[in-house]
């Protein structure tokens, strides 16, 4: 008798944190108190909101490493993971769940305290079995050398490696080299490789197969085996901003460990960003597959954003992600 072997899955090996988040008129400046709207309390963490949104939107098998602590907000984490049905496995720690302060302005955007607490008890250890993993996506809310040992691990065991790295931090040689799917926004592409140079060319510089820079309203520009691509926002009227890059991160690795080319692994992961920013919340606002299904279909980013994204970026010769290479360049 021969046993059926479980799906390759993708395994997300991060932070989760409860989100304490309020909205305010505008983001405080320092020594400034706003006045604001009820607290809401969520589950969140990079960690956690991109295996959320890898489960509910790209439709993947879907696991998570993380720590938490044995507090009363480590059920409210464990709860919303397991309701996207996502695979837990759970390392207790003596330190608080992690926690993160939100604001929330009037114009979609946040700032955010992190207080890590268990996210930072995460050991190199604590990884042992890669077995049936299709791809591990890691992120930068826990300490740098669990991260660096997680994809050297990963590496030696073949199975690729997508580091959002998030919140911005340096990139250690070692962890490089482990890397196949770097993604960063415009913040963390600055620590990575500096302010010179437009978006094309500091994605070069780093020097990994596949990077790709999330810039926000305007979409993303991704680099790999030497040809850009490029994705414009699909057009929404956003609420908050707070996960949606996690969403495009987990949907983006769901996509591509699942077969996908990047060009539509990149035109998913817009999607589903662009509807995150749509709801209050990081994994709450994660959408289903078929909301994503549904955006793909619906009103799509138009040719003037396309054109300037590119000038952004710096790119006269790219791909537009959802079509095959080589089919759209240098509209000018
Ligand atoms: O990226 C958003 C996340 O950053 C929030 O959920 C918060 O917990 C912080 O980790």
């Amino acid at each position: 008798m021969t046993t059926a072997k479980p799906p390759p899955s993708v395994l997300v090996a991060g932070s989760a944190n409860v989100d304490f988040i309020v909205r305010t008129p505008h983001i405080p400046a320092p020594g400034e108190t706003v006045l604001g709207g009820d607290l809401t309390v969520t589950p969140g963490g990079k960690g956690a909101n991109q295996a959320v949104a890898c489960a509910r939107g790209g439709g993947v098998a879907t696991a998570m490493l993380l720590a938490l602590g044995d507090d009363p907000f480590a059920p409210l984490i464990e709860a919303s993971l397991r309701d996207a049905g996502v695979d837990l496995r759970v390392v207790r720690s003596t330190r608080p769940t992690g926690a993160a302060l939100i604001c929330v302005s009037d114009e979609a955007e946040n700032a955010i305290a992190v207080a890590p607490g268990a996210n930072a008890t995460l050991a190199p250890a604590d990884l042992t079995d890669l077995a049936g993993v299709a791809g591990l996506v890691l992120q930068f809310e826990t300490p740098m050398a669990t991260v660096t040992a997680f994809a050297k691990k990963a590496r030696a065991q073949g199975v690729p490696v997508i580091l959002n790295a998030a919140p911005a931090a340096a990139l250690p040689a070692e962890l490089r080299a482990a890397i196949d799917v770097l993604v960063a926004n415009e913040e963390e592409l600055v620590v990575l490789a500096g302010r010179d140079g437009t978006i094309a060319e500091r994605l070069r510089s780093l020097d990994v197969p596949c990077a790709v820079a999330t810039l926000g309203a305007r979409g993303c520009c991704a680099l790999a085996d030497g040809a850009y691509w490029l994705q414009p926002a699909f057009p929404v009227a956003p609420v908050d901003t707070t996960g949606a890059g996690d969403t495009f991160c987990g949907v983006l690795a769901g996509a591509l460990c699942s077969g996908a080319p990047l060009a539509d692994a990149l035109r998913r992961a817009s999607a589903a960003a662009a509807l995150a920013t749509t709801r209050l919340g990081a994994q709450a606002s994660a959408p289903t597959a078929a909301e994503i299904e549904a955006l793909l279909h619906g009103r799509q980013p138009d040719e003037s954003a396309l054109a300037g994204l590119a000038a952004y970026c710096g790119v006269t010769e790219y791909n537009l992600a959802g079509r095959p290479a080589g089919q759209l360049s240098d509209p000018a």
